[in-house]
């Protein structure tokens, strides 16, 4: 696909790997709608991307909640009279063990609600936003791309139970919409990353972050440009569904 003039809607599109992303498809001439939970932010990335001469709107949505996700894609439609691309990139990240035992007694364990929250936003405001997206492509008849971000984590990670739940989820919906989808034209791949330089990685503990620098091949963390350009690839292969890029740096946790 050619997103020139197009319209692409991000998630989490007001800072890191979603501006990142959003620059990318602003220089290629895409019109943007970017979603977010934080007004500011978004006010900010929407003056940032004012250089490049193309349409973008903000929202202020939580993408886990349903009536939310439901209206801002009719004001997207609206607004913009159709969508070519969703990228599904909110995220949040709330780590921590499924347990701690001391002396052979549990001290501490995860609670539901910090299981729960990032299932949430990161597979429940993904098939939220992916539904309406793709019911706005089926109804204009036009196909689509879908990008979903998964992680490296999906294959399972200490002090990750919910994170990696929900990041391998949204390779298996990925797949599933595939081939539900195609048939309308619409294809979905999915992003995972290893780590990249952004404010959810600088809230890392230091020494946790070492540890995976030392574990990647390529010996540094990801730029936020490395993944905005293997979204483009994804929206420009028109070959390229149902799988998952890994861009990682070769790590393997
Ligand atoms: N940075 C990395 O190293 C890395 C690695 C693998 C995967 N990822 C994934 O990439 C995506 C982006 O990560 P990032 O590092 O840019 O994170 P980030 O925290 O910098 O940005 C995430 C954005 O999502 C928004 N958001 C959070 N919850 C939301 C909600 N309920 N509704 C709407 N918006 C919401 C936040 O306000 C924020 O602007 C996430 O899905 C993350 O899991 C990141």
């Amino acid at each position: 696909m050619d997103i020139n003039n197009k319209t692409v809607v991000i998630t989490g599109g007001a800072q890191g790997l979603g501006l990142a992303m959003a620059t990318e498809m602003a220089k290629q001439g895409a019109n943007l709608a970017l979603i977010d939970m934080q007004e500011d932010v978004l006010a900010e990335a929407k003056s940032e991307l004012a250089q490049f001469n193309t349409e973008v709107k903000t929202y202020v949505a939580n993408v886990s909640q349903e009536s939310d996700v439901e209206n801002v894609f009719n004001a997207i439609v609206n607004d913009f009279g159709g969508i070519s691309v969703l990228i599904n990139n909110a995220g949040i990240l709330r780590d921590g063990l499924l347990l701690k035992a001391k002396d052979g007694q549990v001290i501490d364990k995860m609670s539901l609600s910090q299981f729960q929250s990032v299932i949430d936003v990161n597979l429940t405001g993904v098939f939220l936003c992916g539904r309406e997206a793709a019911v706005k492509m089926v109804e204009a008849g036009n196909g689509g791309v879908i990008i979903n971000m998964s992680s490296v984590a999906r294959a399972g990670n200490m002090g990750q139970t919910n994170y990696s739940a929900a990041k391998s989820g949204v390779v298996a919906m990925t797949t599933s919409w595939a081939k539900e989808l195609g048939r309308f034209g619409i294809r979905v791949g999915a992003i995972a990353p290893g780590v990249i330089r952004t404010k959810m990685t600088d809230a890392m503990k230091p020494e946790a972050k070492e540890r995976l620098v030392k574990m990647k091949p390529v010996g540094r963390l990801g730029e936020a440009q490395e993944i905005a350009h293997t979204a483009k690839y994804i929206i420009e292969n028109d070959f390229f569904t149902g799988r998952v890029v890994e861009i990682d740096g070769g790590i393997r946790l």
